[in-house]
């Protein structure tokens, strides 16, 4: 799903989730693992001061593992849980779990001095467009949920997925809009395809993302296009299009069929695990 905003949405989202938020205990906030700033909106922060907060680096199947791990340090010592996951996988639930229960143990002892037993913790997920959150729900709730009806004092309409007798979910995530007037983080949106391609010069984003890899992951493309790393990123894009048979139709070559087969293999990980932003930055 890809998304165009407008301030009308934006003042539409945040109001929703001013709503939501009065409703559950825990923010689970998904952010892409390849880009888990400019994936982020922090003024989700200031919408959930009161509240726990889990964040989950989704798509960690296709980001830089050591850089995963340098990046949940980074946010635990802002005070955040935080777990990596492939939201399409069941295999990492479990931990999800613990880290729910974690990231509410205060709340679940307050509840216990107070002589309440047993209230599940309400959570709902929130992000920005494609970073998973339909997945995660889909796959964290699996085929046992139940979905519980409406329950007296919570808004008319609202549904709540029934994990297990410890937690609840809004079955609706909540949409976190973009900060993509801050330009480096536009890009980094677009490089990973989280904006329409129509609207971007694919050519230049192919370039930014050669640059990128020549520095920070030297091998990669000659690894993966035995491209000579050496020389500037047009020529690296020339050098793709050569060996990967990029031609234009009266012949010659096609630099921008070269770039959206770059672009593309990025994005599903051919070219390797590879995150382009690091916490320090
Ligand atoms: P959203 O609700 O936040 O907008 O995101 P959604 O769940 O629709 O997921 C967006 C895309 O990201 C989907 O791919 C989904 O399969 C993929 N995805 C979600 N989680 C992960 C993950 O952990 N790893 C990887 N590699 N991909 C993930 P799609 O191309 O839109 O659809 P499809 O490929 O499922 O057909």
């Amino acid at each position: 799903m890809q998304f165009q905003w407008y301030p009308g949405h934006m003042t539409k989202a945040k109001r929703q989730m001013q709503e939501d938020i009065k409703l559950i205990d825990l923010i689970i906030e998904l952010v892409d693992a390849r880009i888990p700033f400019s994936s982020r909106n922090p003024d989700i922060d200031e919408l959930g001061k009161q509240k726990s907060r889990l964040i989950l680096m989704n798509k960690a199947d296709l980001a830089d593992t050591q850089r995963t791990k340098a990046w949940s340090d980074y946010f635990r010592g802002k005070g955040y849980f935080v777990a990596g996951l492939d939201a399409r996988s069941r295999s990492g639930m479990k931990q999800i779990q613990n880290e729910i229960m974690e990231a509410c143990r205060e709340k679940i002892e307050r509840d216990r001095r107070r002589g309440i037993k047993n209230r599940p913790v309400r959570a709902m997920v929130v992000g920005i467009p494609n970073v998973g959150k339909s997945t995660f729900i889909n796959t964290f709730a699996g085929k046992a949920c139940a979905k519980t009806g409406n329950k007296p004092g919570v808004t008319k309409g609202k549904q709540w997925i029934r994990l297990n007798k410890s937690v609840e979910l809004l079955d609706t995530p909540g949409i976190l809009w973009p900060k993509f007037e801050d330009q480096a983080v536009g890009l980094k949106l677009a490089l990973i395809g989280s904006m329409k391609d129509e609207i971007l010069n694919v050519d230049e984003l192919a370039l930014e993302l050669i640059n990128y890899l020549r520095k920070e992951y030297p091998g990669a493309l000659s690894e993966r296009y035995q491209a000579d790393e050496t020389v500037e990123a047009s020529a690296i894009l020339e050098d793709i299009a050569e060996k990967r048979k990029c031609l234009k139709k009266g012949g010659g070559l096609d630099y921008s069929k070269a770039a959206a087969l770059a672009l593309e293999e990025f994005r599903n990980g051919k070219i390797g695990r590879l995150t382009i932003e690091l916490p320090e930055e």
